[in-house]
């Protein structure tokens, strides 16, 4: 069946074919981009249930407590927020900066306004006659969402909120779109993969987690034998963080936090209120009272949830980055948060104001570990561009770019004390940076002092050091863990 098609149908038409043919050669390398998306860390999606919040993890009834899935407050215009919901959860994932289909970005209200590629899509005030309304109804041309009707009620919000004048409200874009129920599937082998494990502060115990199971080694002992292991509920462990004191353990997973104390093994209980994704990453307050927990949401979102996990009360949630955020740093003085996005940007967060102090724009693909130096005012990255980059934290400019550049170092860490900066590859390498200078010019190699690990047959992919940044352990995708000396960067046994 053929509908005549309009004119302004034919020009975005051509506008598409044009643009297809001209960027062949840029799709194949989105593409490329994209399956290095479906090996990153989070790629192991597992799913059972959806999310619930547990009685221990409601928030207490304070209004700073109400999670962002709360209903909108009353100076919110509900017209706004029920069309823009939509927006967020519907259409943003394909209409966004980094990923703008048909020429159209629908996250913020400036590039909303712009349009897309044929132009307005918003007529204010005319529902009927704007093309953000068109789409959705059947029989649209192009219709939106490409593979999906939305419902009524749905089409009827955005066309009353058009008519109503489009009215933005930028609040509703910075939450977390409301999760999907996930169906049940079955766990894949990767599970097992040591996608995180952590030095204790003491540096005398290291926590692996291995799937849905974590264990707890001795690493005073000859070959790091396991001393406690326990069973998390969860489908697999992203993320692992201890309290500065070394009494309680965080495990972050499928929307989930759970929380142990380390002497005994015994749950305390867990955090789930608001979780949308993967918890990809975890960082607690020097005075081990405040969690932020990166929820990441792969292509719609990373966003972080400040808890104060002894009252389980959430202070506050918001988006850090418009892709996962696949790693968090705590600066020494405990005055910065940093993300890592897989956006290819890295952020600083004042952890008092939570707001946004810095970005570092530089890597050109995902950016998958940060770290802070304690002993200068410097930031490191790591990226799927197969770079290291030593940030000056103020001018945002580049001291020091370190890396071989032939393989992406998945995992980096910065020992506590400052004198280490450590790197673990895809490959199985590893290599420890002391003494990083300022480069100057062209020259890379006189800029840092670089001891190299064993090398072993594994994509490593987790990475952690002991204060002093003696002793550097790493989880491989095949389940295995491995641990170095730096000062030699030679492999121990371990059982
Ligand atoms: C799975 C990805 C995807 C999702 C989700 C999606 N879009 Fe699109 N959108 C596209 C693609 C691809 C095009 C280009 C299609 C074409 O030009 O034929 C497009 C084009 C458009 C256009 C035309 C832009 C122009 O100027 O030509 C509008 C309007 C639009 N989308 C709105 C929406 C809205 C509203 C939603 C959510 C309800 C949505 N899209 C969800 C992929 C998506």
């Amino acid at each position: 069946m053929h509908r005549a098609l309009s004119s302004r149908t034919l020009t975005r038409k051509l506008a598409t074919w044009l643009r297809q043919h001209a960027r062949l050669a840029a799709l194949a390398i989105a593409s490329m981009v994209q399956q290095a998306d479906a090996q990153t860390p989070e790629t192991p999606a597992p799913a059972p249930k959806p999310a619930v919040a547990t009685p221990a993890a409601t928030p207490a009834a304070t209004p700073a407590a109400t999670p962002s899935t709360a209903a909108p407050a009353a100076t919110q215009n509900p017209l706004a927020v029920a069309a823009l919901e939509i927006l967020r959860d519907e259409c943003v994932a394909c209409h966004r900066p980094g990923k703008v289909k048909g020429g159209l970005k629908l996250g913020t209200e400036e590039s909303l306004k712009k349009g897309g590629e044929s132009g307005p899509v918003l007529k204010p005030g005319h529902g009927e006659e704007s093309l953000l309304h068109e789409v959705l109804l059947k029989g649209g041309d192009p219709h939106m969402p490409p593979k999906k009707q939305l419902t009524p009620q749905q089409t009827d919000a955005i066309k009353a909120w058009i008519n109503a004048g489009a009215p933005w409200d930028a609040s509703v874009m910075d939450k977390p779109p409301k999760p999907q129920p996930v169906k049940l599937r079955k766990m894949p082998k990767t599970m097992e993969s040591v996608l995180s494990l952590s030095f204790s502060p003491d540096g005398s115990q290291l926590a692996v987690a291995r799937g849905g199971r974590i264990e707890i080694r001795d690493t005073k002992q000859e070959r790091f034998p396991v001393i406690q292991s326990f069973e998390v509920q969860m489908e697999a462990v992203q993320s692992l963080v201890w309290t500065p004191d070394g009494t309680h353990l965080f495990a972050g997973g499928f929307r989930k936090v759970s929380f142990w104390r380390t002497k005994d093994g015994l749950a305390e209980g867990e955090w789930s209120a608001g979780l949308v994704g993967q918890v990809t990453a975890l960082a607690l307050s020097n005075a081990g009272d405040i969690l932020w927990i990166a929820d990441s949401l792969a292509s719609r979102g990373g966003f972080l949830h400040k808890v104060g996990w002894q009252q389980r009360q959430l202070f506050k949630t918001w988006k850090a980055h418009d892709d996962s955020v696949y790693a968090l740093a705590l600066s020494a003085d405990g005055r910065w948060l940093a993300t890592a996005g897989a956006d290819r940007l890295a952020r600083r967060w004042d952890t008092a104001t939570d707001a946004l102090s810095a970005t570092y724009e530089g890597h050109t693909n995902q950016v998958l570990g940060v770290a802070f130096d304690s002993l200068k005012p410097r930031l490191a990255t790591t990226g799927a561009d197969r770079e290291i980059k030593v940030w000056d934290q103020e001018s945002r400019e580049q001291d020091a770019v370190l890396g071989d550049k032939k393989q992406v170092v998945s995992a980096i860490c910065w020992s506590k004390d400052g004198s280490r900066l450590i790197g673990v590859t895809e490959r199985g390498n590893g290599a420890v940076y002391s003494a990083i200078q300022k480069h100057t010019g062209e020259q890379r190699s006189d800029t840092s002092k670089i001891q190299k690990l064993d090398k072993v047959e594994a994509f490593l992919q987790s990475l952690s050091a002991t204060a002093d940044g003696a002793l550097i352990a790493a989880g491989a995708t095949d389940g295995r863990i491995f641990v170095w000396k730096a000062a030699d960067g030679k492999l121990q046994p371990t059982e």
